[in-house]
């Protein structure tokens, strides 16, 4: 694997492979790179959790870290994202990590630079690391994907979380369902629509999605969505026995679920935050080994 910017150009096997991978490094731990590497963490949008826990992945594999403030580098001159890109790979970077607004930067980079390029998120395109710590907490949960059923509920339409998501389960042989406002849903994701209230009463895992408001090209009204397309503590009671609730986060609380949910034993979403260091450097050992840059973790004994 050269690149990690989309859900779409990998398999089922090859996701399994790097939820597998990232389950190992948590519960066994993994030693650092011994030759010296840096990683170039380009963020062009806020981030707390994808920006840091890459931050820590990257140190706990011993890799140096040059972190990038878009606001006080020569993108404020007129340069490109592809020349500040191409700059950061010529002064050493081995690995380039990208948010941007706009869809498809990341691949766009990864057609043209010689360093393995990962997509931390790109505008309404898609956010394949946070699918892939979403992989990893339903794995633990259920040790399987097949026959699952898993309803996104929420802005789905503005979400690159949804569009990863999506397509990720669907190859994994879960039953993907999307949940919320009819005008926030996407035809394009090609998954049927379930009502809230049914959605809690049939689906084993809830993702709910923040309001991106951010995209969104008029003010929403936020009054009355939680009763109508949200979480509420009396559709969580409806939920079966052993049904989770996601969230890529940062939640609204109160407005796309109860605040007392966010931390309710069936709550996993402080859980992915955590699964989201290993399933990062998961991603780094991988794309490296694909780079010719191996760890010594043998990736090749879980085939
Ligand atoms: N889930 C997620 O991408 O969060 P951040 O925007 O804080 O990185």
């Amino acid at each position: 694997m050269k690149h990690f910017v989309s859900m779409k150009h990998l398999t089922a096997g090859e996701l399994l492979q790097l939820v597998q991978l990232a389950t190992d490094i948590q519960v066994q731990g993994v030693s650092g790179y011994r030759e010296q590497l840096f990683a170039a963490n380009l963020f062009f949008e806020p981030s707390t959790r994808t920006k840091m826990s890459f931050t820590v992945a990257e140190r706990k594999l011993g890799l140096e870290v040059l972190d990038f403030a878009a606001e006080a580098s020569s993108v404020t001159k007129g340069e490109t994202v592809y020349d500040t890109a191409k700059t950061l790979q010529s002064i050493g970077a081995s690995v380039l990590v990208i948010r941007h607004p706009e869809e498809h930067t990341a691949a766009r980079l990864a057609e043209r630079l010689d360093i393995p390029v990962i997509n931390a998120g790109d505008g309404k395109g898609e956010h394949p690391t946070q699918c892939l710590l979403d992989l990893m907490t339903i794995y633990q949960e259920y040790g399987r994907f097949e026959g699952l059923k898993i309803v996104i509920a929420g802005d789905i339409r503005h979400s690159r979380v949804a569009r990863s998501n999506a397509m990720a389960l669907r190859k994994l042989g879960a039953q993907v369902f999307a949940a919320g406002k009819p005008e926030w849903m996407d035809e394009t994701l090609g998954i049927p629509v379930l009502s809230m209230d049914d959605a809690v009463e049939q689906c084993d895992v809830m993702m709910l999605l923040r309001i991106q408001f951010e995209r969104h090209e008029t003010k929403e009204e936020e009054a009355g969505y939680l009763e109508q397309y949200g979480l509420t503590k009396a559709r969580e009671q409806r939920m079966q026995q052993h049904a989770i609730i996601m969230h890529p986060a940062p939640v609204n609380r109160g407005i796309e679920i109860d605040d007392s949910l966010v931390e309710a034993p069936r709550s996993r979403i402080f859980r992915q935050m955590e699964n989201g260091v290993a399933a990062r450097m998961a991603v780094i050992i991988t794309l490296l080994e694909g780079w010719g840059i191996k760890h010594g973790y043998n990736l090749n004994k879980r085939e």
